[in-house]
């Protein structure tokens, strides 16, 4: 089984970036997380980040052809993007949406996913915990379909 996972704009930064919200944890060190994980589980994962849009919007286009699914953390692009929400739906593979932090404990504009209706599931607020977390769910999902 292969799995897609994505990591949408600014998240390189993770680290460094406001960690009082995102903790300490670098993109690095929550990849290597996922590839033990993956490991443990005997599937393949394919890490891709990008902050460019239309680059996530590819990249989902593409697992269509080798993903079994997609655990996806499109950041800010989760509160504005209808071309990364319109790209899940338009391929169909299940997509496990993920968050470092809790959206809805936050500001306002960050209370509308507007990719949440075409995931499968969500799970925000535990830190570099979210993304283990959201690999575990979608094996699940996929193991019981
Ligand atoms: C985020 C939450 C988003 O609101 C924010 O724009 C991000 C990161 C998170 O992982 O908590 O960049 O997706």
């Amino acid at each position: 089984m292969r799995v897609l996972v994505l990591h949408g704009p600014n998240l390189n930064l993770l680290g460094t970036r406001e960690p009082e919200i995102y903790g300490k944890t670098t993109l690095a060190e929550i990849d290597a997380r996922l590839a033990t994980l993956a490991k443990e589980q005997a599937i393949e994962i394919r890490i891709h980040q990008t902050s460019h849009e239309g680059q996530l919007v590819d990249h989902i286009h593409d697992a269509a052809r080798w993903a079994a699914g997609i655990v996806l953390n499109a950041a800010a692009y989760t509160h504005t993007s209808i071309a990364i929400r319109d790209a899940i739906k338009g391929i169909g593979l299940p997509t496990v949406e993920v968050h470092l932090s809790n959206p809805h404990a936050r500001e306002e504009f960050r209370h509308v996913s507007l990719i949440a209706p075409v995931c499968v599931g969500t799970v925000s607020g535990f830190g570099a915990d979210s993304y283990t977390l959201g690999l575990r769910a979608l094996l699940g999902y996929l193991r019981r379909a």
